[in-house]
């Protein structure tokens, strides 16, 4: 072991996320404008090689504990399978993956016997019209077919993440949450943050965490489940006294920045502390002038050593991040 990812406030960064591909098969309002971004070119691409260069040294030199994939859609990730067969060969550590669910279908049991844990699909509303209004794709029954071979697969517990939009899927809450407790899938609510590609994000627009609560509580008794919060950024209840949970994470009006133990490997190869950072340490031109891995997991520590106490959403000079979302990897 090198060193830990340790930063000013007392935080240590043993969780990475790792986006495999700015690219993805949705539009999902919140996230992209309908004609998609200009992808990152392919050269500019972390190879198979690279990226297990790098999440090697973070597993077997700095402490990180779970890979986290991400996108993009990690599912279009050519080699998908043999990366995470990659990626279990490095160590016992927690392997999980935040997808849209889109083809999960039909590799949900290859990744698991790769060695994938858990998988997290994103899932805004239950009804075919709004999921196309949200998300410019008729993609539903592929994603709810994803969900049900990850489940076989035993990719669980299957957790679902879901963004509520005013006046596009707000009246949704109870339903989605039905709909998932009847299947098993542990729903949790995102608040939604200032990192779209078309900065249309507002604040007096956002639906906010204790919304949610208020719209939830209305339908169904919420008691805080029995689950140390640590580090996960939910806030868990019960729903009717269990066994069913739902979560909800208010990323932006109850921040939980002095919790977080994550660090982000974008798919160019960029070292980010924060989901809002707007440094990024490239990893990817010292790789490929020649850099020793003491020195890269060097760069790594310096890198979350600059780590902010908090992602400044709230501040007054906030500033969005050049990169959006789907270029960081969430
Ligand atoms: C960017 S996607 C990438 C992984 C994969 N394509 C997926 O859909 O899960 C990861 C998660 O970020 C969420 N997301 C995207 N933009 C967001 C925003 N502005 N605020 C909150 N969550 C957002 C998505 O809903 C999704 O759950």
């Amino acid at each position: 072991m090198t060193g830990r990812l340790n930063d000013s406030f007392g935080r240590t960064a043993t969780d990475l996320r790792v986006s495999l591909t700015d690219r993805c098969n949705l539009r999902c309002s919140y996230c992209m404008p309908a004609e998609g971004l200009e992808w990152l070119p392919g050269q500019d691409q972390l190879t198979d090689d690279e990226l297990i260069r790098l999440i090697g040294i973070g597993v077997h030199h700095l402490g990180i504990e779970e890979v986290r994939l991400t996108g993009g859609e990690p599912l279009l990730r050519r080699g998908l399978v043999a990366l995470v067969g990659r990626i279990r060969a490095l160590g016992d550590i927690d392997i999980s993956m935040t997808t849209n669910g889109i083809g999960l279908a039909r590799s949900a049991a290859a990744l698991a016997e790769a060695g994938l844990d858990r998988v997290n699909v994103s899932l805004d509303t239950v009804r075919p019209e709004t999921f196309a209004q949200i998300t410019r794709r008729n993609r539903l029954e592929d994603v709810v077919a994803g969900l049900a071979a990850a489940q076989s697969a035993g990719l669980g517990p299957v957790k679902i993440n879901a963004v509520l939009l005013r006046g596009v899927n707000d009246d949704q809450a109870g339903e989605l949450l039905h709909w998932c407790l009847e299947r098993g899938y542990e729903l949790r609510f995102i608040e939604q943050m200032p990192l779209d590609a078309q900065h249309s994000w507002s604040r007096t627009d956002m639906v906010t965490a204790a919304e949610i609560r208020g719209w939830l509580g209305a339908r169904y008794t919420l008691s805080p489940a029995p689950v140390r919060r640590g580090s996960a950024p939910a806030d868990l209840f019960s729903v009717d006294g269990g066994p069913g949970t739902v979560g909800i994470i208010a990323s932006v009006t109850e921040p939980f920045c002095g919790d977080c133990d994550r660090v982000r490997l974008t798919s160019d190869g960029q070292l980010r502390n924060c989901l809002f950072s707007r440094d990024e340490s490239d990893l990817k031109t010292a790789m490929r002038a020649g850099i020793s891995d003491e020195e890269l997991a060097q760069r790594w520590v310096v890198a979350l050593g600059a780590k902010k106490a908090g992602h400044g959403i709230n501040d007054p000079t906030f500033l969005q991040p050049p990169r959006p979302m789907s270029a960081i990897g969430g």
